[in-house]
C-alpha cells in the first residue's frame, strides 16, 4: 500500500523555474519580480510569485542532518539548519516576510506557512505541483508572505513524508496589541520520537486505533513513535522552560507530530487558554487540553507554586510513551515534583475568538458535504475507495475531484468522520469559524463524529483542505479547493 515516500502530494510537472528563482534569490535582499514565462517554464498554472520589499529576510537551507534528542538517539534525520526543531522564524504582524529556502537534500522539497493567510500570495503555499514547482536538490526557492495573522504557527515541508524526518519549525508572528500580558514567553513543539525512515505502514490493533483494536483489519498509518519529544527532548533529559513565583507565562504550543493527537496538563496549574491557532480568544482556564496534528494553542501559566513541575504530553490513542518537560521556577534545581491535575479538559465550544469571521453569520451561499472515511473494507458503513486510502466522499487524492467555491461566497463545510480514528482537517489560506472559534486546523472526533465551520472565500487561488495526519494525507485524505 505505501507509495513512494519522496511523492510529493498531487502530480509533479515539468517546469523549471527553480535556475530562475535562484539566480534572482543571489541578489540579495532587493524588491524584485520574476518575469512570467522568460525562463522556459511551460504554460503550467502555477501561480505567478509576487515579490515586494521585506521587513525581513530569513535563510533556510534543508539537509539531511545529524539529530541529536536529549535523553534519545543520535540518528540521521532531516533538519532545517541542522537543527530539529528548526530555527524560529519570527516577525512582527503585518511586517513582509521573505524566507530564501535552499534544497541540499537528496530530493525535491517545498516549504508550507501554516497559519499565513497568504492573502494574494497563493504562489508562496508550498504545496507541490499546486502552487509551485518543488524544489530540486541544489536549488533555491523565495518565499515571501505578509506575517498575517498573529499569533503561534509552524513551517514544515510539504512532500511526502518529509515532515516526519524533522523538517518542520516554529514560526511565530508578535501581535502589535497583545490582549493579554505576560511575562515571559516559551515555545513548545510537541512531536513523535521516530528515529528510522518514515513509511506508511498499516496500524492494526493499537497505535491510532481509538479502540477499535478488536476489529481486525489494518488502516494506513504511521510507524509506532519510540516517545514523545518537547522540542527535541525526552522525558529522560527534559526541555526546561523557566517561571518565577508571580510571573504570568505564555507557552506556545504547536503540534508538529505527524500522527498523534496530545492532552497536556501541567501539575499544580491550571491553564488559560488564550489564542487558538494564532488569534486571540476570550481567556478561558482548563486544567487540560487536547492538541491535534497541526493545531497550536496559547496558554498563560501562573507563577503561583514555586517548584518544578512536569509540563505532562499524553499521547491519545497510541501507545508511545508520554512526554514530559519541565516548568522551573526561578532558583529551583534537581528532581521533579508531582502534583496533581485537575479535571476539566478544554473543548472547542469553550473558545470564542475575540474577532469572529466577518460573514460568516446566517446561512451560507455553498454548504459541502464532507464524508471521512477509509477506503475499501475498512470503510465503515459503506465507504468506498480502495484498500489503503484514506478518502473524502470516497475519493482519494490525487483522483479526487476539486471544491469549487466561488469568490465572495460564505461557504460552509460540513465533515462526517466514518472512521474511528481523528482527522485534524486543515484548510489552507484561509481561517475558518466552528461555532465562535476561528481556526485553521480542527479535529473532527471518530466514531461519527461531525464538526462544520464556516468560512468567507475571499482570497482566490487554488488551496489544499486536508487532514494533517501525514499518513492519512499520504494516502488520499486531501482535496483541491478551487475558486472558480
Ligand atoms: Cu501544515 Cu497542508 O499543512
Ligand atoms: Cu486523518
Amino acid at each position: 500500500m505505501s507509495r513512494d515516500a519522496s511523492s510529493p502530494i498531487g502530480r509533479r510537472r515539468a517546469l523549471q523555474i527553480g535556475a530562475g528563482v535562484a539566480g534572482v534569490a543571489g541578489l540579495g535582499a532587493v524588491g524584485f519580480a520574476l518575469g512570467g514565462d522568460g525562463d522556459g517554464g511551460t504554460a503550467a498554472a502555477y501561480p505567478e510569485p509576487e515579490y515586494g520589499d521585506p521587513d525581513r529576510t530569513y535563510r533556510l537551507t534543508a539537509s539531511e542532518h545529524e539529530i541529536d534528542i536529549a535523553g534519545g538517539d543520535t540518528y540521521d534525520g532531516w533538519t532545517y539548519d541542522g537543527s530539529y526543531p528548526g530555527p524560529e522564524i519570527r516577525a512582527l504582524e503585518g511586517e513582509r516576510v521573505r524566507v530564501v529556502v535552499e534544497n541540499d537534500l537528496p530530493e525535491e522539497t517545498t516549504v508550507h506557512w501554516h497559519g499565513m493567510t497568504l492573502r494574494g500570495d497563493n504562489a508562496m503555499d508550498g504545496v507541490p505541483g499546486v502552487t509551485q514547482e518543488s524544489i530540486a536538490p541544489g536549488e533555491e526557492f523565495v518565499y515571501e508572505f505578509d506575517a498575517e495573522p498573529a499569533g503561534t504557527h509552524w513551517y514544515h515541508s510539504h512532500v511526502g513524508l518529509q515532515l516526519d524526518r524533522e523538517l518542520l519549525g516554529p514560526l511565530v508572528i508578535e501581535e502589535r496589541n497583545p490582549h493579554v500580558e505576560y511575562d515571559a514567553e516559551h515555545t513548545l513543539i510537541l512531536d513523535e520520537y521516530l528515529p528510522e525512515e518514515p513509511r506508511v505502514e498499516s496500524a492494526d490493533g493499537t497505535d491510532g486505533m481509538g479502540g477499535m483494536g478488536g476489529m481486525g483489519g489494518s488502516f494506513p498509518g504511521a510507524p509506532p513513535a519510540k516517545g514523545t519529544l518537547v522540542n527535541g527532548a525526552l522525558p529522560s533529559d527534559p526541555a526546561e522552560f523557566g517561571i518565577a513565583e508571580g510571573e504570568r507565562v505564555r507557552l506556545r504550543l504547536v503540534n508538529a507530530a505527524a500522527a498523534t493527537t496530545y492532552a497536556v496538563g501541567i501539575d499544580d496549574h491550571s491553564l488559560t487558554v488564550t489564542h487558538a491557532d494564532g488569534p486571540a480568544v476570550e481567556p478561558v482556564t482548563v486544567d487540560t487540553l487536547e492538541i491535534g496534528m497541526g493545531e497550536r494553542y496559547d496558554l498563560i501559566v501562573e507563577g503561583t507554586s514555586p517548584g518544578r513541575w512536569p509540563i505532562r504530553i499524553a499521547p491519545i490513542d497510541s501507545v508511545a510513551p508520554a512526554g514530559r518537560a519541565i516548568l522551573a521556577y526561578e532558583g529551583t534545581t534537581g528532581g521533579i515534583d508531582e502534583g496533581a491535575i485537575g479535571g476539566r479538559r478544554l473543548r472547542y465550544p469553550d473558545l470564542r475568538s475575540l474577532e469572529p469571521i466577518p460573514g460568516v453569520e446566517g446561512s451560507s451561499d455553498r454548504t459541502i458535504d464532507l464524508e471521512l472515511s477509509a477506503g475499501g473494507t475498512m470503510g465503515m458503513m459503506g465507504g468506498s475507495g480502495e484498500d489503503g486510502e484514506w478518502t473524502i466522499n470516497g475519493q482519494a487524492f490525487p483522483d479526487a475531484d476539486p471544491i469549487r467555491i466561488e469568490e465572495g461566497d460564505h461557504v460552509r463545510f460540513r465533515m462526517r468522520n466514518r472512521s474511528p480514528m481523528r482527522h485534524p482537517m486543515h484548510l489552507h489560506g484561509h481561517h475558518f469559524q466552528a461555532g465562535e472559534v476561528v481556526k485553521d486546523t480542527i479535529t473532527v472526533p471518530g466514531h461519527m463524529g461531525q464538526i462544520e465551520f464556516d468560512f468567507v472565500a475571499d482570497n482566490s487561488g487554488t488551496w489544499l483542505f486536508h487532514c494533517h495526519h501525514l499518513y492519512h494525507m499520504e494516502t488520499g485524505m486531501v482535496r483541491i479547493v478551487e475558486y472558480e
